[in-house]
């Protein structure tokens, strides 16, 4: 098996695990280069130990074997991967915003290029939930998706469901480490909308943007003590909405507790599948950034969006 050299962008709670698992195997993988936004700031994990530290534009046109993006945002990374795929070099990413915003750019520039394209660790942290999709709509067509896709709202919903205020389930939330200081991306369910908007991309062959998708969030809301509320992502071909609807306590959706994620995919004559675990964390979302390495390692070029063409 051949040797792939990545560079990586990001050290952070996601970055710093996937490098652990680099340096443990037993893919074989050598992380050639490394960027970060403050290389100097101290850290509960310390850089390692004779990677060359470059800016991320250095990274992305240093003409290695994948560029792994694991930082955030959606500008900056957008010129990382237009540089990168624009060389023939495979992006990984774990960037749902990037791709719920220029995905169809991207995912049309690495097919023009034949370059990889992978984002498993956008949708569902750990779980395989894109390959899923892309798997089931290769066997029929897909009617419907329908998931919990935010650990922070689940945590907080079920928080208020006994009784919590909004106010105290959100900082609590917080203390726990599940939300962000700033929050909103949660509540007002843009995390949601983004992985709604990602997976729908992939299980009807044509991009769909976090802006088409119907969204209403939790900021404020209201909850009776009892009730089994939870922000449910739901799309079709023609539809995509996030809002917090009430569900069955028994049902899939409603048992959801803690940082699991849930996608029901509905299959045109095949049922319902069911797919689901823990949906953040470093280590997991890792494991899935881990995996899509393990493709390229095996001479796998898959391109997100792509269809099953
Ligand atoms: N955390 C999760 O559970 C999770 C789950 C699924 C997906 N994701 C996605 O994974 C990505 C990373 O998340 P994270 O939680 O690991 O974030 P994080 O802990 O905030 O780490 C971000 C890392 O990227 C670096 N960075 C940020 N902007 C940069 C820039 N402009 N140039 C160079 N380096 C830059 C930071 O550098 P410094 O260290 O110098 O600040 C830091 O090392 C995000 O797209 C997120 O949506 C995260």
């Amino acid at each position: 098996m051949a040797r792939l050299r990545i560079g990586l962008i990001g050290w952070g709670t996601v970055g710093s695990a996937l490098g652990r698992l680099v340096a443990a195997g037993p893919l074989p993988l050598e992380l050639a280069c490394l960027a970060v936004r403050d290389p100097a700031a101290t850290r509960s994990s310390p850089l390692p130990d004779g990677v060359a530290v470059v800016t991320p534009e250095d990274v992305a046109r240093a003409g290695l074997d994948a560029v792994v993006e694991l930082a955030g945002g959606t500008e900056e990374p957008l010129g990382w991967a237009r540089t990168a795929l624009d060389a023939g070099t495979p992006y990984v990413t774990a960037n749902k915003a990037l791709l719920a915003t220029h995905g169809e750019e991207l995912s049309a520039l690495a097919r023009q290029r034949g370059a990889a394209l992978l984002a498993s660790a956008s949708v569902g942290g750990g779980v395989p939930m894109l390959e899923t999709v892309h798997h089931l709509a290769a066997t029929g067509a897909i009617g419907r998706l329908r998931g919990v896709l935010n650990a922070t709202t689940t945590y907080m919903l079920s928080a208020m469901g006994e009784g919590m205020t909004y106010g105290d389930a959100l900082r609590e939330a917080q203390t726990a480490g599940y939300a962000e200081a700033d929050a909103s991306l949660d509540v007002d369910g843009r995390d949601a909308a983004q992985k709604l908007a990602i997976l729908a991309s992939e299980a009807w062959g044509q991009w769909r943007s976090e802006s088409q998708v119907e969204r209403h969030g939790i900021r404020g809301l209201e909850v009776t003590e009892g009730q089994v509320i939870r922000l449910v992502a739901e799309a079709t071909e023609q539809t995509l909405a996030v809002a917090p609807k009430e569900v069955e306590r028994g049902s899939a959706l409603g048992a959801t507790s803690g940082i699991d994620n849930l996608l029901e995919i509905e299959v045109r004559a095949g049922g319902i599948f069911r797919i689901g675990g823990p949906g953040a964390g470093g280590r997991v979302t890792a494991g899935a950034v881990y995996a899509d390495l393990a493709r390229l390692v095996s001479g796998e070029r898959p391109i997100l969006f792509g269809g099953n063409a």
